[in-house]
């Protein structure tokens, strides 16, 4: 029996989707557990490159099964074109393979036309938001007012439920935000058909978890967003409306306590985030735009649900620390080294200032890092392209030392490194 969880320890994008399609390699099931199309994770093979918002990244790998736990908020819609898309590149989609919890809740347009409304409403003060509807889907479902998968198990009783639920919404989209209703029964009928065509995937995934894990299983949990995202120990209120941090796989899974073997955390060699809320090591003119890369290549960083550009920063080891604390992550994979190389010199932020004091670990988590100014070790960066890199003795003097700086400032070892997109452009220690 083992079992994974990976999970992002910035704000997100770190390469969770590459690394699970390359650990997904000795995995039989591999788990989303919480968030929807929010997140788009990007899996490069050979030719190919794959763009995935809801199935899980493993799916690549063609002996594994995919599930979709009761953590995630599901927009059938999204859903649909993409197990098109994998159809059209020969992944089989097919129930035999693809798994979705009873308890995973719906997204509709009605959230959707909520989430932009409501953050039109914030004004200055959005959080940024991907507008794909996910806050008002975990609202409803906090508020016990959701839709289920297992409702589509009945798709005439169901048309009702989601035509009731969207003309409760308009109710809240008229008077509160001046906003048109939407089409209640045109959507009602749209989403029977999505239950007719979608209710073969409905399963108990919490029992398939533990099926699996009794027979010795591999099972590898998946994480969308990152640690700093998380609703209750990210960067409140920039931050998503689920768990995306490791013990979200337990619950948005329904596995029980004791079961994990390790947590596998991934960081991007630099920071990025997508968004309103604070990033102390942000940087910005030609540094920035180094980092960020110019949108030419679907690895620079541009959204790849939104196509926004990321903010770009040096890697924060402060934020890190909390993220193993709060994780338990027992490794590092460090992604995107590759994109350190010409640089003559380069950053990480060990510490925080203030005051003139240090501040080395956060006091009251990262909701409020407005007075903390980072404090920065310097290295010297790398000429050679690394790309073609695969073995840790031939990477330059200069890297080996920046990964050690972080595996020292981190206090975790990094077992993996990425050096491109490719799946095969790793370098394993
Ligand atoms: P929401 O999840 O759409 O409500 O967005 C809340 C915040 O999380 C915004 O700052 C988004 O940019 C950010 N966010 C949500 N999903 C992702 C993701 O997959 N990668 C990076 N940022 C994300």
């Amino acid at each position: 029996m083992s079992f994974s969880i990976v999970v992002g320890s910035q704000w997100g994008d770190e390469g969770k989707g590459r690394v699970v399609d390359l650990l997904a390699e000795k995995a039989d099931i591999v788990a989303r557990y919480y968030g929807g199309d929010n997140a788009g994770h990007t899996v490069t093979v050979g030719e190919r490159t794959f763009k995935l918002h809801l199935i899980p990244s493993g799916v690549i790998q063609p002996h594994t099964t995919s599930l979709l736990g009761n953590g995630m908020v599901i927009n059938p819609s999204v859903l649909r074109e993409e197990m098109g898309a994998l159809k059209d590149a020969g992944v089989d989609v097919s129930p035999d393979r693809v798994k979705i919890s009873f308890a995973a809740h719906l997204i509709t347009p009605g959230h959707r036309a909520l989430d932009k409304a409501r953050e039109k409403a914030r004004g200055d003060e959005k959080i940024g938001t991907t507008q794909r509807g996910i806050g008002p889907a975990y609202t409803t479902k906090v508020i016990r007012s959701g839709l289920r998968m297992e409702g589509m198990l009945s798709p005439p009783d169901f048309r009702v439920s989601v035509e009731k639920h969207i003309k409760a919404i308009n109710i809240q989209l008229r008077d509160l935000y001046d906003m048109e209703p939407l089409n209640a029964s045109r959507i009602a009928d749209q989403y029977k058909a999505y239950a007719e065509e979608l209710s073969p995937y409905v399963a108990d995934v919490g029992s398939i978890c533990d099926q699996a894990l009794q027979a010795g299983k591999h099972l590898l949990a998946e994480g969308a967003q990152g640690t700093l995202l998380d609703l209750d120990h990210g960067t409140y209120p920039f931050v998503t409306s689920s768990t995306p941090t490791a013990p979200g796989a337990l619950v948005g899974l329904g596995i029980g306590l004791g079961s994990v073997d390790k947590v596998i955390g991934v960081a991007k060699a630099f920071q990025t985030r997508v968004g309103e809320g604070p990033f102390p090591t942000e940087v910005f003119e030609d540094i920035a735009q180094r980092l960020r890369g110019t949108g030419e290549h679907f690895w620079d960083e541009f959204g790849t649900t939104t196509g926004r550009p990321r903010r770009v920063g040096w890697l924060d080891s402060v934020l890190l620390r909390y993220a193993s604390r709060i994780n338990g992550l027992s490794e590092l994979v460090l992604t995107k080294l590759d994109i350190l190389s010409g640089l003559d010199s380069l950053r990480i932020c060990s510490a925080y200032k203030k005051d003139g004091e240090m501040v080395r670990e956060l006091p009251f988590g990262p909701g409020d890092l407005s007075p903390y100014e980072p404090d920065y070790v310097d290295l010297p960066g790398w000429e050679e392209d690394i790309m073609g890199v695969r073995a840790w003795k031939n990477l330059p003097e200069q890297a080996k030392d920046y990964v050690a700086k972080v595996e020292e400032l981190s206090g975790l070892p990094v077992r993996l490194i990425s050096v491109g997109p490719e799946r095969d452009q790793i370098i394993r220690r």
